[in-house]
């Protein structure tokens, strides 16, 4: 029978015993599957005064936790015992976490109180630090007792059924489904029929669409790790929020940009990004992309390029990038593009410009900005667009790259960058 030692490093072991004294954490230490140990640092403490604290060194407000007293507390515990400091700078605690934790036969977790600890202990007992979330606790005791709870009811023998924690939320990155119980109508409220059916088939898959529903909904970014077959993506699709995509706007201004002697100039029309950012925009299902030069042969070029490929000898050939191309339109000015986005949604847009030098808005700010209207997004060619086009933007977003010593991206490469960083895969 596998058990566990957890040994617990704290100011106040008593704010444990109510806990450990109920439910299934007191049945599995009945049962030899947990053991509990406590360590107080004050009884190692130096002075008569008993201190395990003092001032931060640099200054500030709050005491720090003594390296000396934690560091004799710790040396009383078994050498092989994993090693945890509950903190909010940690990694995060999450149910991989548990169930790896759980393979172990002795932890320590260390509870910080006051701003925390002495940080040489980390290294002197090489801890491995771990938070609960992202919000600050009083101290460490709280952090604690969720990660014996979450790891004590992996340990096999620790719950009356082992199914049950296999389509707990988390397992394969998804939140679970809402239960009901009896009685079947409460208040007016009725449990979903399909649970009374009896169909074992169609209550999996509703139990299953509930679940991608929930994660889309409350935790989004959970589903970029969970394996999902291609039903479940079909059904993200399907509930996810299209007006995100459809709101937004793509523009490519070959007029007015900067050349490489930061003159105002215009640009000839480059193949690669009509075709290019045309299958951006029918991937992620956006509102539209318009090309924009005031040059009428540049305009003439585009138009039969597109009815080559939209209407002319390639598009039975290709229907796919017909699609795709189908959707780009030529303009000869921003304020054209603006009037014609105005004019089909009844809304000015929000103008983005974009910058591989500068601009300070990040990627999250456009999916608030996409619930409430459209926005085009400004893309330049040459060496960027003009001051006056950044300065008349409403938003300049972050470049892609920022910092980094190269950022010379193509406009179709940071595109696609952006529209996936704004949109994700499932809006
Ligand atoms: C008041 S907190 C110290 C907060 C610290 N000054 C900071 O801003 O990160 C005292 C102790 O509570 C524990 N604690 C607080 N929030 C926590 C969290 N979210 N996860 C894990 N432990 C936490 C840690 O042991 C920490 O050392």
């Amino acid at each position: 029978m596998s058990s566990i030692h957890f040994y617990l490093i704290t100011l106040f072991p008593e704010y444990f015993s109510s806990a450990l004294a109920c439910g299934q954490l007191k049945k599995a230490q009945e049962k030899g599957l947990l053991h509990f140990t406590f360590i107080n640092p004050r009884d190692y403490a130096l002075d008569k005064h008993k201190s395990v604290d003092d001032k931060p060194y640099g200054g500030g407000a709050g005491m720090v936790m003594l390296v000396e007293t934690l560091d004799k507390a710790l040396q009383t515990v078994p050498s092989g015992a994993k090693k945890i400091l509950l903190s909010p700078q940690g990694k995060l605690f999450n149910q991989k976490n548990a169930f790896n934790l759980s393979k172990q036969r002795e932890i320590v977790l260390v509870c910080g109180r006051y701003e925390g600890i002495d940080n040489r202990l980390v290294k002197l007992h090489s801890l491995e630090t771990l938070s609960i979330g992202d919000y600050v606790l009083n101290g460490g005791e709280v952090a604690a007792l969720a990660v014996i709870e979450a790891v004590s009811r992996l340990l096999p023998g620790f719950m009356s059924k082992e199914a049950s924690f296999q389509e707990e939320s988390f397992n394969n990155f998804l939140l679970e489904y809402p239960h009901y119980t009896r009685p079947e109508e409460y208040k007016g409220l009725k449990v979903p029929e399909v649970l009374l059916s009896g169909h074992h088939q169609k209550i999996a898959k509703w139990r299953r669409e509930k679940s991608l529903e929930i994660t889309l909904k409350n935790r989004p970014e959970l589903l970029f790790q969970s394996s999902l077959n291609s039903e479940d993506r079909a059904f993200l699709q399907e509930i996810n929020e299209p007006c995100l995509g459809k709101n937004l706007y793509l523009t490519l201004l070959h007029h007015p940009v900067l050349d490489k002697f930061k003159k105002v100039s215009t640009t000839s029309l480059t193949n690669l990004d009509i075709h290019d950012i045309g299958r951006i925009l029918r991937t992620y299902g956006l509102g539209g992309y318009y090309l924009v030069t005031p040059l009428k042969d540049q305009q003439e070029l585009a138009k039969r390029l597109l009815a080559h490929w939209t209407t002319g000898p390639s598009s039975k050939l290709n229907k796919d990038r017909a699609r795709a191309l189908s959707g780009v339109r030529v303009a000869s000015s921003l304020q054209e593009v603006v009037k014609k986005i105005q004019a089909k949604t009844g809304k000015r847009p929000v103008l983005v410009a974009t910058s591989a030098r500068e601009g300070d808005t990040p990627l999250v700010k456009m999916r608030e900005l996409l619930r409430e209207s459209p926005v085009l997004l400004i893309l330049g060619t040459g060496h960027g667009l003009t001051p006056e086009v950044l300065q008349e933007s409403d938003y300049i977003l972050q470049p892609i790259g920022f910092g980094r010593k190269y950022n010379h991206l193509s406009v179709r490469s940071a595109t696609a960058i952006m529209v996936d960083r704004i949109l994700g895969e499932f809006f």
